[in-house]
């Protein structure tokens, strides 16, 4: 056991974990965070994506001993009081999910891009999500979620 003190969603987190203990795992099974999924926790869906000091990476395949001082965005810390962030507004108004079981791993993989460009191409937005699989939706209405915040957050700016 060894002390881990990370910023999960802005507030300060100081707990014990075990050294083999993922970052997925504390956060859904110690911190009770369930927005977070985790489809296989072998680095093969994207599900348990969360955003660490402004990357996007896979909390299945990151021990939590390894968020010591960083900055750890879930789909919990993407809401503003009441307000949605945009990019949960667009894929609702876009029909970018179904199921929703991988949609916070879309959502925040689309986060981290946006956050360091606003005016992503097509392209740009399959690359980003790339590491993100999507039994039922279909891409194009994911992808097309994106682009629509994007523009939202262009009127933002
Ligand atoms: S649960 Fe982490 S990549 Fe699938
Ligand atoms: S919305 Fe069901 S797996 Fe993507």
């Amino acid at each position: 056991m060894g002390t881990v003190s990370f910023y999960l969603n802005g507030r300060r987190v100081d707990l014990f974990v075990e050294p083999s203990e993922s970052l997925n795992f504390v956060i859904r099974e110690r911190l009770g965070l369930m927005g977070t999924k985790n489809g296989c926790d072998t680095g093969g869906c994207g599900s348990c994506t969360v955003i660490v000091d402004g990357r996007a990476v896979y909390s299945c395949m990151m021990y939590a001993m390894q968020a010591l001082g960083k900055r750890v965005v879930t789909v919990e810390g993407l809401q503003n009081g009441i307000h949605l962030d945009p990019i949960q507004e667009s894929f609702m108004d876009h029909g970018g999910l179904q199921c929703g079981f991988c949609t916070t791993g879309f959502l925040m993989s689309s986060k981290a891009l946006l956050d360091k460009d606003q005016h992503p191409s097509a392209q740009q937005v399959k690359d980003a999500l790339v590491g993100n699989l999507c039994r039922c939706t279909g891409y194009k209405k994911i992808f097309d979620s994106v682009l629509a915040a994007a523009e939202k957050y262009q009127k933002q700016a």
